[in-house]
């Protein structure tokens, strides 16, 4: 039988998961579960480059990254889940990889200058915030792994982390494979207001917000802003509870929607109604899983426990290669 590849990816404890997060990174994780060998891990060190002056919610945004996962069908028993800080060998990689990475690829990272223009209330001029690529390439090349599912913004980040791969090998002789990026499709679903779905602009619908909060939020939503009388007809194409329809209703449902909406003989208030009734439906298996998990916190930190062992196992057997390779 062919190995599985490997694949690896991460994500920063920055909160609860929403629904933009779920149909986008969560959902293509989910899907490869079955496929590949999975590492997937919450970069709690990275959380530190741009928090370090908040630290107190980031082992509590840890342990809820977590049930958001679980909740959602990541999988324990096929899956490696584990948390960045405890494998202490990413941090020993780090600095290694560190020697060897030039100080201007670091420079010209995009996502670097961007966030230097855009984050203005924080200092960011660290060495550790301009050296976030080396952590992230130390993170994903101690695992050997082949493909990287991440989300556009990141392939930048795989892109230096096989440069560093390539130049680590040409220095000290052929340790990592160089990996690949595995574009992650972004979700259609905007936020309650029709910009990105997002924590930081008070959109975001969460996987653990009650029928309560789904109906007020709902009824939040901007819809066709053509529409101003119930007896308009209206335009799904360019309506964002439109879209919420075509992932949580049935087919008839959506098929009539579309009708009524352009005949001008559904109103929004009747339309977003129904939304958030199927939304619910469609969260009622993952706030189950939630709940089940929540009652017993022990659980998860033993599901914790065994992905680090395995992660640590995996990552320290590399760390032997390196300090092979490099005589130290
Ligand atoms: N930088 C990634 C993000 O912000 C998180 C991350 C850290 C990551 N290390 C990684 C993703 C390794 C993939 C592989 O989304
Ligand atoms: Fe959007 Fe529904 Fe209103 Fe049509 S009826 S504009 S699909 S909310």
């Amino acid at each position: 039988m062919v190995p599985k590849k490997r694949i690896l990816s991460g994500m920063r404890p920055t909160g609860l998961l929403h629904l933009g997060n779920l149909h986008g990174a969560l959902s293509n994780w989910i899907d490869m579960q079955n496929q590949y060998e999975c590492f997937f891990f919450i970069a709690d060190w990275h959380a530190l480059t741009t928090n370090y002056e908040n630290t107190e919610s980031i082992s509590d945004n840890v342990f809820n990254m977590m049930l958001d996962w679980l909740s959602a069908g990541l999988k324990p028993d096929k899956n490696t889940l584990f948390v960045q800080s405890q494998i202490k060998e990413h941090a020993e990689l780090f600095l290694i990889l560190s020697m060897i990475t030039p100080v201007p690829w670091l420079e010209r990272n995009p996502t670097y200058k961007d966030q230097v223009l855009q984050i203005k209330n924080r200092d960011l001029s660290t060495f550790g915030f301009l050296g976030y690529p080396v952590l992230q390439a130390a993170d994903i090349i101690i695992y050997k792994a082949d493909g990287v599912p991440v989300g556009v913004d990141q392939v930048p980040h795989v892109e230096i982390t096989r440069e560093i791969a390539r130049r680590f090998n040409h220095i000290y002789g052929r340790v990592f494979p160089e990996p690949e990026a595995i574009l992650t499709k972004t979700s259609k679903i905007l936020g309650l207001d029709r910009r990105k779905m997002s924590k930081s602009y008070d959109n975001a619908i969460y996987l653990s917000d009650t029928p309560k909060e789904i109906k007020a939020k709902a009824a939040r939503m901007i819809t066709d802003p053509n529409r101003i009388k119930k007896t308009d007809p209206g335009n799904p194409e360019i309506c964002n509870v439109f879209t919420f329809h075509g992932l949580y209703s049935d087919k008839e449902d959506i098929a009539q929607i579309n009708m009524d909406c352009r005949a001008g003989t559904i109103g929004c208030v009747d339309c977003k109604k129904k939304v958030s009734k199927n939304l619910e439906k469609f969260l009622l298996p993952v706030k189950e899983k939630r709940a089940y998990y929540e009652k017993q916190p022990d659980l998860v930190y033993d599901i914790i426990k065994a992905g680090n062992k395995k992660a640590k196992s995996v990552a320290a057997k590399t760390m032997e290669e390196v300090r092979s390779v490099i005589k130290i």
